[in-house]
């Protein structure tokens, strides 16, 4: 016979006028290999269908599991529940706007990200459909592939003090998906033109530096690098600002 588990969920929906937030509390018997997908499905199947949460791949590739886990935020398909304690505390993700229960729109939270750091290759050469691909250092190419693994889960921003505080603030996974366009040597982009996008208090410069953000993402992204490099790199360009009429682009 497995542990007894006890899952205090938060419930509310807030399309429903009558609803209050709340915890409530569901027991279940640990069974082999169980994650916290099998949970949730079970509780769901077998207590109480109302019960919202999203998931998609089951895999750890989606990014739409993540939800807080006795306060820390992560994937629930990847996270077994033999690794927890008896009683297991399940929160939405803050910062995000919440659907119901356990499920968060991160969606348009990333659409809106993605527009503001402008999150495509910037250049002016002509598309040409039969041109021959042009060959990466491959390298480098796997340096951009390390940071395009971002699976958009949203734990970076749940636990980003400042991202809590400041709704404007980009937080980390768009510090990462700037800092992997400003390694493609197709993005013609220049360094005054980032500084626009991220060179301010909404962007780098607003950052606390504690990388909560980094302790928690779930693929282990080197999110420290990409922020120290960009600090660096904006600060550099922010001393340019000062100096621009003396110096060249
Ligand atoms: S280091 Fe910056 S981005 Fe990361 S959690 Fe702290 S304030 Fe947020
Ligand atoms: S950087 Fe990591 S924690 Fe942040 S959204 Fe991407 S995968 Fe999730
Ligand atoms: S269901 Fe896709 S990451 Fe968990």
């Amino acid at each position: 016979m497995g542990r007894q588990l006890k899952f205090n969920i938060f419930r509310y929906n807030p399309e429903d006028p009558k609803s209050v937030p709340h915890m409530e509390s569901f027991d279940l018997e640990e069974t082999e290999a169980m994650t916290l997908y099998i949970a949730l499905n079970r509780l769901r199947e077998e207590q109480d269908p109302s019960l919202q949460f999203d998931f998609m791949c089951r895999a750890g590739i989606c990014g739409s599991c993540a939800m807080m886990i006795n306060g820390r935020p992560d994937l629930a398909c990847h996270t077994k529940t033999k690794n927890l304690p008896d009683e297991i505390n399940l929160m939405p993700l803050p910062v995000f706007k919440l659907i119901g229960d356990l499920s968060v729109d991160s969606g348009t939270w990333f659409r809106a990200m993605n527009e503001k750091v402008q999150s495509w290759v910037h250049t002016d050469k002509p598309f040409d459909p039969n041109a021959e691909e042009e060959p990466m250092d491959n390298q480098l190419a796997e340096e951009i592939y390390e940071l395009e693994r971002c699976v958009e889960c949203g734990c970076c921003v749940a636990a980003c003090g400042k991202a809590n505080m400041r709704e404007d603030f980009m937080g980390a996974a768009a510090f990462n998906r700037i800092a992997r366009f400003m390694m493609d040597p197709r993005d013609e982009r220049t360094g005054t033109e980032y500084f626009e996008v991220v060179g301010n208090e909404e962007g780098i410069f607003g950052c606390l530096g504690l990388l909560g953000c980094e302790d928690v993402c779930p693929k282990e992204i080197p999110l420290q690098d990409q922020l120290g490099m960009l600090r660096r790199k904006m600060g550099w360009q922010s001393i340019r600002h000062l100096f621009s009429r003396l110096l060249p682009d």
